[in-house]
């Protein structure tokens, strides 16, 4: 059996899409680790009854946050995935060490264009023709690690924000599940 730990911050729908698509496989989601509690993604945890953990950043300030995040991190081991899933906050270098190649990621545009918030939107804004997903390996910058995969959409004349959106989380939803099995059951 392998076990992944997820962390994010806000809705939770790519969350919800591991969970469902690792619901009858050799996989099990050990926790969920947010930084955010009123983040909608803690009642989907609890509705799925997966195991959660609720570090409030804003209360704590980064340094104590990031201290109280390896220790929790160090007491879920052993696990063999760190997901992020629509997680806000920088993995600070020290964790990005002890967990080399063990943590991902996924961007809503094709990295590096449109790194950082609301990507979708500066995406579109932008008018460019082609957008899609990345999922990388994390490292201390934000959206920098090595790409992993990246999947690629056509923003059609007839799209706009709403539309775009909605396929680029279809996208999202499809392809997160299926890149950690491969990472985690097929590694090259
Ligand atoms: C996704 O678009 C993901 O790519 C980005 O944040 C969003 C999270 O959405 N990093 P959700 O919380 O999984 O619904």
């Amino acid at each position: 059996m392998k076990e992944i730990i997820v962390m994010g911050s806000g809705y939770g729908s790519n969350f919800q899409a591991i969970y469902e698509y690792f619901k009858d496989k050799p996989l099990t989601i050990k926790a969920l680790i947010s930084d955010n509690p009123r983040a909608y993604i803690i009642e989907r945890a609890r509705l799925l009854n997966v195991r959660s953990v609720v570090l409030d950043y804003k209360s704590m300030g980064k340094e104590k946050y990031n201290e109280e995040l390896l220790k929790v991190l160090s007491s879920l081991e052993p696990f063999n995935l760190i997901v992020l899933a629509g997680y806000m906050r920088i993995i600070p270098e020290f964790i990005v060490k002890k967990y080399w190649k063990k943590i991902i990621n996924i961007h809503p545009s094709l990295l590096p264009a449109f790194k950082g918030l609301r990507a979708i939107e500066r995406a579109y804004n932008y008018g460019v023709k082609i957008t899609g997903i990345t999922i990388h390996w994390v490292n201390e910058f934000v959206d920098e690690g090595e790409i992993i995969e990246q999947v690629c959409i056509r923003i059609e004349e007839n799209d706009n924000l709403e539309t775009l959106e909605s396929k680029i989380h279809e996208l999202e939803h499809y392809y997160y599940p299926r890149i950690i099995e491969r990472i985690l059951f097929h590694p090259k």
